[in-house]
């Protein structure tokens, strides 16, 4: 692994050079210590940090304050990786000088270097408008997780030919708006395939397939920290949700029974 910073030029480099794109979401310090320690490229602190830290069934709720107050201790302990925060639901949408404003102020006060929002040719001009402030935006197409209720659940998208066509012009769309990269999630891998081939900027895919320029997860389900329904397109690494309920429950039977603390564990 490089230890040089990743930057935007960096990431269209690596495009181009055929080197994938590794992304993560974190969330927190330690978790975003580990991942960049571990050689990540984006630290994405997306919104679903609402599912898998705050509990909500969905993205929706979360707010602009609270995205901000994540990121800010992802980018305390990033070094190497680019650090990349989500645009809530209703930050963006009404207009495009809430985008503008609201990207603006999120930039400034949590230290990202990047925004992600949601949306395709419906979000043309507030991904104009943000990069024409020099602020890098990642799109998001295909399966955007905001659009849950329009969408009837979440349902892989681009399967029909116009529906296929749709997803592609999205791409098409926030590409020519000026966006840096776009995750592509939930579309058939083909599809996947011909918009990373037909795009200059890289596609991150999750649920997307092997054809994208990179892959993005939600940390909570790479380690097995998230107790609800598990996506297919998911790999879980590792499990540490038994890992931790082994270790309290060591704990509890070592208090209870006198182990904890011993002699080494005190002062004298
Ligand atoms: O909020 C998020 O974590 C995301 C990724 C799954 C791409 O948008």
């Amino acid at each position: 692994m490089s230890l040089e910073k990743v930057t935007i030029p960096k990431l269209i480099q690596m495009k181009q050079d055929g080197e994938k794109i590794t992304m993560l979401t974190a969330y927190d310090y330690p978790f975003a210590r580990i991942l960049d320690g571990a050689g990540v490229d984006i630290l994405l602190v997306g919104d679903s940090v609402g599912s898998v830290v705050a509990g909500y069934d969905t993205t929706l709720p979360v707010t602009i304050d609270e995205m901000i107050y994540h990121t800010k201790m992802v980018t305390r302990a990033a070094q190497r990786a680019l650090v990349v925060i989500d645009m809530p639901f209703m930050s963006y949408q009404v207009s495009v000088e809430d985008a503008v404003r609201n990207a603006g102020r999120m930039i400034k006060e949590s230290g990202a270097e990047a925004v992600k929002l949601e949306g395709g040719q419906n979000q043309f001009d507030a991904i104009k408008a943000i990069t024409r402030m020099d602020i890098p935006v990642m799109g998001h197409i295909g399966l955007t997780p905001q659009s849950v209720h329009a969408m009837g659940g979440y349902k892989v998208q681009g399967k029909a030919d116009a529906a296929r066509q749709k997803v592609m012009d999205d791409a098409l769309a926030v590409q020519e708006a000026g966006a840096f990269s776009v995750v592509l999630e939930g579309i058939p891998l083909s599809l996947a395939q011909e918009i990373t081939e037909k795009l200059s900027i890289p596609t991150i895919g999750i649920g997307a397939g092997i054809h994208c320029d990179g892959q993005v997860l939600v940390i909570h389900d790479l380690v097995g920290l998230f107790d609800k329904k598990r996506p297919k397109f998911v790999k879980q690494y590792v499990n540490l949700w038994d890992v931790i309920t082994k270790a309290v429950q060591d704990y509890c039977r070592e208090v209870k029974e006198g182990d904890f603390p011993t002699d080494a564990h005190s002062f004298h």
